[in-house]
């Protein structure tokens, strides 16, 4: 009987899994290096902790199910909200700011297409208890700073929520048409907005998009709406911190993201010939969540990697060189040799576990040319071969691939 693996789902190769693997790797030693600290929470969660602020949309995607308890779980469509609960409940009395990461599996019931998968992956970055610019700076950078380390090319787009929320606050709109305006224009259906809020200076505001100089347009735009100008003069303090930080971005107004926990700073990276889920990250500041669950007033900034979508768009930018290791093959001669093979195979592990070598075992008892031929097809540059008189003497035969040579040795 054969049995597919459900929709929206995929299996790892080894061959795929090297390559995430290495991704993986690369970007948590850029996060490490800037002393952020890995942290783990359930694949499975109380439903309603999504449902207090994570949004309509995620709401609406979420796999949820009762347990023979009768209670209302879901697997996790994101983990923000997750690291707000786990921070209020457990990490709250530590000091500030905190630095986390994480890397695993969301569930969204999506419909499955190229980059969008109802089980996909994401490594996220929550920075914790600080607020302003010079925090977003740091989780942007530190976003940039991944890609970078391994080669991708991308763009950023920034903006504030503060800057469009307050300016819809200022024109009296209320909260619902404000949230179907947020999902318009998340979901990238801009013309649609119109048909929701027929307002010019909204409408304006939302079509700016560019350089430094777009903050001068919307400074125009905007003469007289106080709050959302308070917000612009901080999206321009950013703005300055990217410059001398040397990362390149695009402001964009019309850039809201979809999740309802977001307060300040917005920002998203895309890269081109993705196609439609070209947005590799997203992520921004998010103030007022941790209260939702209980904790302290904790400013918060953090952002999420589709990490699925950082590898497809390594492998379009032909970017995903993980490290070649490096084969010894282990060969036992006859029968009575095979115990030996293994302890000898063990202690090369062993010492050989820091370096950049594997060691591969032949434990099919193919004859030696056969096990030859293998380790040249595997490209191995060596093979150690033992013999049960060798196992007496404690020796190991080394032959030496490219050389065509062996010789004895302990
Ligand atoms: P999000 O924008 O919903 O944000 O997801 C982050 C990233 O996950 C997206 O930019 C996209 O690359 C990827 N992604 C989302 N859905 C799918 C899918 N169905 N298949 C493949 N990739 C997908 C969040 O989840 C926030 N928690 C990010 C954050 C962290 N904000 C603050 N801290």
């Amino acid at each position: 009987m054969k049995i597919e693996n459900p929709k929206g789902t995929r299996d790892f190769t080894p061959t795929v899994m090297r390559d995430r693997e290495y991704v993986e790797k690369t970007m948590s030693n850029v996060l490490e290096g800037f002393n952020f600290e890995k942290i783990s929470t359930p694949i499975f969660e109380y439903s309603e902790l999504f449902e207090l602020k994570s949004g309509e949309d995620i709401k609406n995607r979420m796999y949820t199910f009762d347990d023979k308890g009768g209670r209302k779980l879901c697997l996790r469509p994101e983990l923000t909200a997750s690291v707000a609960r786990m921070f209020s409940n457990e990490l709250r009395n530590l000091p500030k700011p905190l630095r986390l990461y994480y890397f695993g599996p969301m569930f969204r019931y999506e419909e499955p297409q190229k980059g969008r998968y109802r089980e996909f992956y994401q490594l996220g970055v929550e920075l914790l208890g600080v607020s302003g610019v010079f925090s977003d700076a740091l989780a942007i950078y530190a976003a940039c700073e991944c890609l970078k380390r391994l080669g991708l090319e991308f763009e950023l787009q920034i903006n504030s929520l503060g800057v469009v929320r307050g300016l819809l606050e200022e024109l009296g709109v209320d909260d619902k048409v404000s949230g179907k305006l947020i999902t318009l224009l998340d979901e990238g259906k801009r013309e649609g907005v119109k048909e929701v809020l027929d307002d010019e200076i909204f409408e304006r505001l939302i079509k700016i998009s560019g350089g430094k100089k777009s903050l001068g347009e919307a400074e125009k735009v905007l003469k007289g709406f106080d709050k959302a100008l308070a917000a612009l003069s901080e999206l321009r303090d950013l703005a300055i911190l990217l410059d001398s930080a040397g990362i390149a971005y695009t402001i964009d107004f019309g850039i809201v993201r979809g999740l309802d926990y977001y307060t300040g700073t917005v920002f998203e990276i895309r890269v081109s010939g993705l196609g439609a889920q070209n947005q590799i990250c997203g992520g921004g500041r998010y103030d007022n969540l941790i209260e939702v669950f209980g904790g302290p007033k904790t400013p918060a900034v953090g952002f999420a990697f589709g990490f699925d979508r950082v590898c497809e768009a390594l492998i379009l930018q032909s970017k995903l060189k993980p490290p070649e290791k490096k084969v010894v093959v282990v060969a036992s001669v006859s029968g009575k040799s095979d115990g030996y093979a293994i302890k000898v195979a063990g202690e090369l592990v062993r010492n050989l576990s820091e370096s950049e070598f594997i060691v591969d075992l032949d434990v099919s008892g193919r004859k030696l040319k056969k096990t030859l031929e293998q380790a040249s097809n595997m490209g191995s540059g060596w093979v150690v071969i033992v013999w049960e008189k060798e196992e007496k003497e404690k020796m190991i035969t080394l032959r030496d691939m490219e050389k065509n040579s062996q010789k004895t040795v302990t």
